[in-house]
């Protein structure tokens, strides 16, 4: 059986490329129900429409500040789509407890960055002036705290010694195309 999945993007939408990518092949354990934005131009919308995929646009800003009342709006185009596992991939709203609860276990996200290292924004600025040799990568179920939860799978890529913040974020998105899909491969219920 393959379970429908949402695909939430707010930009360029690589991740979830890769994600449909892997959903069309006929062993895959999954098929993409909806791909959800919350910026009516991402450019992730126009590759998913061209391909037949459904796709729907809430805008957060429509809801001024009642993040709560937007994602009762994503979870109604959830629902109506029939999907009932949801993929982070670029989605840059921070999301409540009340939709988190509601996703519980079905929630899964991409983070740039070997969680728990560097949570939040500008992962490869941080992973080259820290100094770090070994970035990367890393799936995780969505909890209330942002960039923690339950560590899913990670990928991990050398910080070579000209790299600049653009050259490693280069290199850890190709591992982040090859991740996703076998993260969300193990983090689905089984049957
Ligand atoms: C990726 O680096 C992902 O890990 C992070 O945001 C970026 C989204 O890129 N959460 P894309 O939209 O999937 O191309």
């Amino acid at each position: 059986m393959k379970h429908p999945i949402a695909i939430l993007i707010s930009g360029r939408g690589s991740n979830m490329r890769a994600l449909a990518e892997a959903c069309a092949g006929e062993d895959y354990p999954a098929r993409v129900a909806l791909v959800l934005s919350n910026v009516k131009d991402a450019a992730g919308l126009a590759w998913a429409a061209e391909r037949g995929i459904k796709t729907a646009t809430v805008e957060h800003k429509a809801y001024g500040g009642d993040r709560e009342a937007f994602e009762r709006a994503l979870d109604r185009e959830i629902s109506a789509s029939g999907a009932s596992f949801v993929c982070l991939a670029g989605f840059m709203r921070v999301l409540t407890p009340w939709f988190i609860d509601t996703y519980r276990g079905r929630l899964i996200n991409i983070h740039p960055s070997l969680l728990p290292a560097f949570p939040g924004l500008h992962t490869h600025r941080r992973a080259l002036e820290a100094g770090v040799a070994v970035h990367g990568c890393t799936v995780h179920h969505v909890i209330a705290h942002v960039d923690a939860g339950e560590i899913i799978q990670q990928a991990s890529v050398p910080v070579l010694p000209d790299d600049t913040e653009d050259t490693l974020a280069a290199r850890v998105l190709v591992e982040e195309w090859r991740l996703y899909p076998e993260a969300l491969r193990r983090a689905l219920p089984k049957g």
